[in-house]
């Protein structure tokens, strides 16, 4: 009897608390399990970009949306990327945002992803549009590399046509160029663009070198006193394809004690917060914003709208899968605008 009784109690107890569950999961919440990987932790807009997402994906949770992330940084690896990219999926991951080692090479981690049916989004290295047709749920998040280009050739422009620039006096700019990595679409068309830019606005230029330094502040050091070694103070120009190298070049400047006067002019692009810094302080003459909160923010709102297929069509593609943000022109006059957002 008593255990009749006993049983009864019970089975009405699992009845009651399975009810009780039943009413509270009415709206068990969505789950947003995000994978990132990106190609390098020593990039400084990379880690700067990287925290924005994390922050904004925060922002993003309720009651009713869980959303997890996961980062992995490959040390420019393709191969360590391309495990991550298994473990990422293999840990349940339903949405990966990828920054390819290799932007010459995603097929790989495509495929991956295809055959678990996980939307991929590549960020900040842009593959070629051939992979981006390889499979309809790839995306990509960036910014226009042609205008960074163009605004740091309009900037430098305005400093030239100031006469500030041409300490020789000969009517032209002796100029010198700090390159990103050899393959990556922002160094090659920001090179090219800024010089394009500054011969249209009717700069005479006269190139004394190129030299590439992947992105990194210590190898622009390296080379940029190589090149101060062959030219001595017939520079007048740096223009860096990031900030990072732009302050490079001030740090080789630095050691051999040049003075104010007999230093060049240096541009750089990002807007990092070192790169802000020396804006401010007048290091740089001006940088280009890479606008890491609105990269982020598209990623963050792309990332739960596949992770929830909810909200992708209040999303505002180009050629149906490329989120594109602004560059902006940073100088000593909007700089502190830029340093309210960090
Ligand atoms: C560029 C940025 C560089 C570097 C590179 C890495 O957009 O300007 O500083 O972060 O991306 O892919
Ligand atoms: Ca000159």
């Amino acid at each position: 009897m008593r255990k009749t009784l006993c049983m009864i109690f019970l089975c009405g107890f699992a009845a009651w608390s399975l009810c009780a569950c039943g009413e509270t999961s009415g709206n068990t919440p969505e789950k947003v399990q995000v994978g990132v990987t990106y190609y390098n932790q020593t990039d400084t807009f990379l880690r700067e970009l990287i925290d924005c997402y994390k922050n904004d994906l925060e922002s993003r949770k309720t009651e009713d949306l869980e959303v997890t992330v996961m980062v992995r940084e490959a040390a420019g690896s393709e191969k360590t990327q391309n495990e991550q990219v298994e473990e990422l999926i293999d840990a349940g991951c339903n949405v990966l945002c990828v920054n390819l080692v290799d932007r010459a090479d995603p097929s790989e981690i495509i495929d991956m992803a295809r055959e678990r049916d996980i939307p991929l989004i590549f960020f900040n290295r842009e593959p070629v549009a051939e992979d981006m047709m390889q499979w309809d749920k790839t995306y990509y998040v960036g910014a226009v590399a042609r205008q960074s280009g163009e605004l740091q050739g309009e900037m430098a422009a305005e400093v030239i046509k100031e006469g500030k620039v041409d300490k020789n006096g000969d009517g032209k700019i002796q100029y010198v160029i700090l390159e990103g990595e050899a393959d990556h679409q922002d160094a090659i068309i920001r090179t090219e663009s800024v010089v394009n830019t500054l011969k249209e606005n009717g700069i005479a230029l006269e190139k004394l070198s190129y030299q590439i330094a992947n992105w990194n502040r210590a190898q622009a050091q390296n080379r940029m006193q190589q090149m101060i070694r062959q030219f001595h103070d017939e520079i007048e120009l740096v223009l860096a394809n990031n900030d990072d190298m732009a302050a490079g070049a001030i740090d080789a400047y630095d050691e051999l004690n040049y003075t104010e006067e007999s230093r060049p002019v240096f541009f750089g692009v990002d807007g990092t917060s070192v790169g802000l810094q020396a804006v401010r302080d007048g290091d740089f003459a001006g940088t280009v914003y890479n606008d890491k909160e609105g990269q982020a923010s598209a990623m963050a709102e792309l990332s739960v709208a596949l992770g929830t297929g909810e909200g992708l069509e209040d999303i505002a593609f180009e050629n149906d899968r490329y989120i594109y943000l602004p560059y902006l022109k940073v100088t000593g006059d909007n700089v502190e605008e830029f340093m309210d957002r960090q």
